[in-house]
């Protein structure tokens, strides 16, 4: 098995994944939500670049407009980007139209992928456990802005921790265990200093980052057909 790790979409520039079993992450909080919405009953989830592709194709779906802009939801959308707000009663039967800064970008960028497949801390160990005869996989971190960002890596490093010994394995995708191994203990620890973690602090989301830092809590698998993410 050969498992290379992305820190940003942006470094995919180059790299061959087209055999590859592609993993995106955002665990704060994109891929956390969009796993959430799928496993209360929503139908599927469509990630799109832009408010305005995301109305487009919400309105010829009548699908549910996700997302938000600096964290919060976007005017006249439906929903924001809390994965608390996607409960069964919301989304259940529901097709879903995904726009957010960093984690819809990072799915379009890995699209390229043989398959592709949403990661977050709550469902790693299921993820793990559907890969582990993979010849190959990349992580594909979405990173805040162009920046790195810890969680992710975390989160990559947490995959990597649950599979089978790796013949090979880039430094970023050793660096990524090394942290995992060192913060897997108090996770909001090590995160609560970084960027984006304090961000949603002061936006009043700590509900969200308790429920996305829970290790092996969902058995949810999103992959993407087409263009839609839907459970495996
Ligand atoms: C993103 O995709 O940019 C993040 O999930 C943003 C957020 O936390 O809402």
């Amino acid at each position: 098995m050969r498992i290379r790790t992305f820190p940003l979409p942006a470094l995919l520039g180059g790299a061959d994944i087209s055999s590859s079993r592609a993993v995106v992450i955002d665990t704060l909080r994109m891929t956390t939500t969009a796993t959430t919405a799928l496993e209360n009953g929503g139908e599927c989830v469509f990630p799109v670049a832009t408010v305005e592709g995301a109305k487009e194709i919400a309105h010829s779906l009548s699908a549910l407009l996700c997302g938000e802009r600096d964290g919060l939801k976007i005017p006249g959308f439906d929903f924001g980007n809390s994965p608390l707000e996607y409960t069964p009663k919301a989304v259940r039967g529901r097709k879903l139209i995904f726009t957010t800064t960093n984690g819809s970008l990072a799915i379009l960028a890995a699209k390229g992928a043989d398959r592709l497949y949403l990661g977050c801390l709550r469902n790693r160990l299921a993820l793990a456990n559907r890969l582990r005869e993979s010849v190959d996989i990349a992580l594909v971190c979405a990173g805040t802005l162009g920046q790195f960002s810890m969680e992710d890596t975390l989160t990559a490093g947490a995959i990597i921790a649950a599979l089978p010994r790796a013949s090979y394995m880039d430094d970023f995708s050793h660096a990524a265990l090394a942290l995992f191994r060192l913060h897997q203990g108090n996770v909001h620890a090590a995160l609560s200093p970084t960027a984006h973690y304090r961000y949603l602090q002061q936006c009043g989301f700590q509900g969200d980052l308790d429920y996305c830092l829970r290790l092996d809590a969902s058995d949810a698998l999103p992959a993407l057909s087409n263009d839609a993410l839907c459970l495996v």
